[in-house]
């Protein structure tokens, strides 16, 4: 079976969250269980650099309206998996962010160039560049591939189609006049296509024409078929519930790895766990705070509304009064970063704020710190959570979505199960009382290292849940078999 995942970002290429993780890694999971998996990327320059030291190859030229683009075909750095890049420099060659300008704006023509993006994708995926390779399987991944479905559906013998939702939230949603100026047909301005309350919507491209849709996580799976998770979308997922299911991320076990993780000064394991306190110390050293045995709590994330950082900022106060240190990093909206940037310059030595974007520090915490806050409104499935249980860094969780299906709550679970602790009620008073619980429990040493050992032996690899892609990839193979 051959499977082109079409993604825009892919790690260690180009990376804004996430998705860049799993697209870095699930294809080469897929290309372990024996799926000639490989990869489609707008060429933005930090792709098209990687393509020139990697010696990529030219492999298609052509014209698509005003758009003159190249395919060039090279390797995903680190990995055997094919990596294509669909370059035009007229719409993505351009510094920084993939979506937006330095201001953090929506670049003006994000609709021209994703549909653009989609539509290499589609040819490419029915033989129509004139490549020697064709896949099965097309992977759509969020909105900016949301039309590939789309374009593949009015076609007669076409690969079959997934559509992964990482992010709901996020819709590519654009108006009547870009549906216009794109020139898509005007039977596809209908509610049950691609029309969304007057506007254009890339994501129901997705997830009205796929043959089958996923999502990060069952928890996930399910809320978003309510109103309370589904962003106006939950009418058609309920519809489409057949086709639905939640598969849990992966992670990738060599990058995240506290036994040889290059960025640490200090490794440890399961069985010296007593190393990771090193580990705490220079973390400390290096972000200038106090050398004490203080619980650590650490924070790694996008600073948007998502993540719950008013929540944060609202238990903030508390936890510094209890003696205890935090250590943010993160990237986002103001509203969030200048709050958290007043607090840090007032408590120096007991809360650290990074802003930007710092890969090397992200291990660092991860490794560091001794409690890991994920207090997200929704999250579909978090890899962070992920990455601080492989460390021994006990997480503290809101309940839900993929945090709900990966952290186990020290009441429910009892202590020979626990990973973590999560709270049921949104807002800061739940947070706050399961914070204080996990204090409760980091005070007493050895409940606290069995609570890191139980984390740090549940395995969050690829393996399984790459075969349950594998297992739906077949499943839509044998159904249009059945149908022709
Ligand atoms: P989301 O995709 O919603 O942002 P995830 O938990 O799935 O959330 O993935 C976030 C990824 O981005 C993780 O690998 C995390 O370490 C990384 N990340 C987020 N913000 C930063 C930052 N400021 N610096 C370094 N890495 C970050
Ligand atoms: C999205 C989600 C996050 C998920 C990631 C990868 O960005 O917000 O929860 O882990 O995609 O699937």
């Amino acid at each position: 079976t051959r499977v082109l995942f079409i993604t825009s970002e892919v790690y260690p290429v180009i990376k804004t969250g996430g998705l860049a993780d799993v697209s870095g890694s699930l294809p080469e999971a897929l290309c372990q269980q024996g799926l000639d998996t490989q990869i489609l990327l707008p060429g933005y320059p930090a792709a098209m650099e990687t393509a020139r030291t990697t010696g990529a190859r030219r492999e298609a030229q052509l014209s698509l309206g005003q758009y003159h683009l190249s395919l060039w075909r090279t390797r995903l750095p680190g990995t055997p998996v094919t990596l294509w890049l669909v370059d035009c420099p007229a719409l993505f060659d351009r510094p920084g962010n993939p979506y937006q300008n330095d201001d953090g704006q929506d670049w003006w023509d994000n609709a021209h160039r994703y549909q653009l993006f989609c539509r290499v994708g589609a040819m490419m995926a029915s033989g129509q560049v004139g490549l020697s390779w064709q896949p099965d399987i097309v992977h759509c991944n969020d909105w900016q591939s949301g039309l590939v479905p789309v374009f593949l559906d009015a076609l007669p013998k076409r690969p079959g189609t997934v559509f992964t939702i990482h992010n709901l939230a996020y819709q590519g949603v654009f108006s009547w006049e870009t549906f216009r100026a794109l020139g898509l047909p005007d039977s596809l301005w209908r509610f049950d296509r691609l029309e969304f309350h007057g506007q254009l919507s890339f994501i129901k491209g997705g997830l009205v024409y796929a043959d089958r849709l996923t999502t990060v996580s069952p928890s996930y799976a399910q809320e978003i078929q309510t109103p309370e998770f589904g962003y106006g979308l939950d009418g058609l997922l309920r519809y489409r519930s057949d086709h639905l299911t939640g598969i849990l991320n992966g992670i990738d076990t060599r990058i995240w790895n506290p036994t040889e993780d290059p960025y640490l000064d200090f490794h440890y394991d399961f069985g010296q766990i007593e190393n990771k306190t090193q580990c705490k110390a220079r973390l400390q050293q290096q972000l200038g705070l106090e050398r004490t045995g203080a619980p650590l709590f650490g924070f790694i994330g996008r600073l948007v509304e998502q993540k719950g950082i008013d929540w944060i900022l609202a238990v903030l106060p508390g936890l510094l009064d209890r003696g205890c240190q935090i250590a943010i990093l993160g990237s986002g909206e103001p509203r969030y970063a200048d709050p958290l940037r007043a607090l840090a310059h007032r408590h120096p030595g007991q809360l650290s704020l990074t802003l930007g974007y710092d890969e090397p520090l992200a291990h660092r915490i991860t490794a560091g710190a001794d409690l890991f806050l994920m207090p997200s409104r929704f999250e579909p499935c978090g890899l962070n959570q992920m990455y601080s249980l492989r460390y021994g860094t006990v997480p503290v969780v809101h309940a839900v979505g993929g945090l709900r299906d990966t952290v186990r709550d020290y009441d429910d679970a009892g202590a020979a199960k626990a990973t973590g602790f999560c709270f049921r009620q949104p807002g800061p008073d739940g947070l706050w009382q399961a914070a204080t619980r996990a204090l409760a429990v980091y005070d007493n040493r050895r409940a606290w290292r069995r609570l890191q050992r139980n984390g740090m032996a549940i395995d969050h690899s690829w393996g399984r849940r790459a075969k349950e892609y594998q297992a739906l990839y077949r499943a839509i193979l044998r159904d249009r078999c059945n149908h022709s």
